[in-house]
């Protein structure tokens, strides 16, 4: 049977819930030609919330054409040219006339065009004689998006990538070409905050103020528990308010965790579930993942490993350089712990999380965070 819970990918609006005011949102700034920054924590949903709004775009009669480029796995300007002109062959096919003119303008540019053999798509391959040519091929990706008939969505996801490229006048240099568009609007995804945040809050950036900022909370409690007990209910199974309640607040109501608790939940094949399911169903996820934490520790001194314990004990830190918090886990001094922590926000695996009302640190992964509070 289809399992109801995705937690990998987006397969479609029937799999995804909720955010219908985030959707809304992000289809007003599309349809207005805003350029949004959207930031969000890790597996909260940003790149599903990207797929369901290209969802829309295509069922409602708007005429934008979206495309979506990932460029996580990029280190300079050539690596993102090939993502981007692979994205673009992806979103238009070479049999379409727009494939077809893509493919010829690319010809200006001296890339080999291949096809693969096991998949018969275009491959591309750029050959670049000097850095200047890689600029002069970013810019051309983007003008051939500018020149089409329909106005193009650009989603770039993972784009505080950029701050790690060789060159380092990328950020001045995408947007002088991103200013010159109006055909092209933008949607900048991210979970590094903090880089996020100086790339497009910073005065001294080039991007500065220059996008809307959208964000992505947790999904509220009362919507994600109806969510739970319809899709059990719909596939005639059963499932205690009790137990809807502890795996929302077990999982913090983190996306990608609340759905991986409940389709390995779902998967049992059971027609009630009760506690001691969703309680075992938790302990083996932990237990599952054990050898990556593992790793973790290995990475870690025993000083940042040990903040990291105490971080998943607090669940939620507010002070993590306040006396009685470095005392109660015997963490050392204000000094230390500041490195620590720094190191541990570096490696992705605590995070700072700013609302309105405060600001606190948390360990990013919550079956790390959980394991850490079981086994310490
Ligand atoms: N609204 C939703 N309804 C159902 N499932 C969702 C929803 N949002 C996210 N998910 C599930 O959670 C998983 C994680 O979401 P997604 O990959 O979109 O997060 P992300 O914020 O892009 O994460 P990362 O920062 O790691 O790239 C997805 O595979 C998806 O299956
Ligand atoms: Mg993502």
């Amino acid at each position: 049977m289809d399992n109801p819970f995705v937690f990998n990918g987006y397969r479609g609006k029937e799999y995804f819930f909720d955010r219908e005011k985030e959707t809304i949102l992000l289809l007003q700034h599309a349809l207005s030609g805003v350029n949004v920054t959207l930031i969000a924590q890790r597996r909260m949903g940003k790149t599903g919330l990207i797929f369901r709004l290209f969802d829309e775009l295509k069922t409602t009669s708007s005429t934008i054409t979206p495309i979506y480029v990932d460029i996580f796995a990029t280190r300079d300007i050539a690596e993102l040219n090939h993502t981007l002109a692979s994205a673009i062959l992806a979103a238009f096919p070479e049999s379409s006339s727009i494939g077809h003119r893509f493919i010829s303008m690319l010809k200006g540019f001296r890339p080999l065009v291949g096809i693969d053999p096991l998949t018969g798509t275009p491959q591309l391959q750029f050959t670049y004689q000097n850095p200047s040519e890689k600029e002069q091929t970013l810019e051309g990706l983007l003008l051939f998006l500018e020149k089409q008939d329909k106005p193009v969505l650009l989603a770039i996801d993972e784009f505080q990538q950029i701050r790690d490229y060789k060159e380092d006048n990328i950020e001045a240099l995408l947007r002088t070409y991103i200013q010159r568009l109006h055909n092209v609007r933008f949607i900048f995804c991210g979970s590094k905050k903090h880089m996020m945040a100086d790339i497009f809050s910073n005065p001294q950036r080039p991007f500065f103020a220059s996008t809307q900022f959208v964000g992505l909370n947790a999904i509220p409690t009362e919507n994600y528990a109806h969510y739970i007990r319809k899709s059990f209910s719909d596939h005639d199974r059963q499932i205690d308010d009790e137990v809807v309640d502890f795996i929302l607040q077990w999982t913090r109501r983190h996306t990608y965790y609340t759905q991986r608790v409940c389709h390995d939940l779902f998967a049992l094949n059971l027609p009630h579930v009760a506690m001691a399911d969703a309680t075992q169903c938790c302990s083996r996820l932990l237990t599952l993942n054990e050898p990556y934490f593992l790793q973790y520790k290995q990475l870690l001194t025993s000083g940042q490993w040990n903040l990291l314990i105490a971080l998943a004990k607090e669940q939620e830190v507010e002070q993590p350089y306040a006396h009685a918090f470095l005392s109660r886990y015997n963490l050392g001094s204000t000094s230390v712990a500041r490195r620590q922590l720094q190191t541990l926000i570096d490696k992705d695996l605590v995070f700072q999380e700013t609302t309105k009302e405060r600001s606190y640190y948390a360990v990013a992964d919550l079956f790390l965070l959980r394991w850490l509070a079981r086994e310490y």
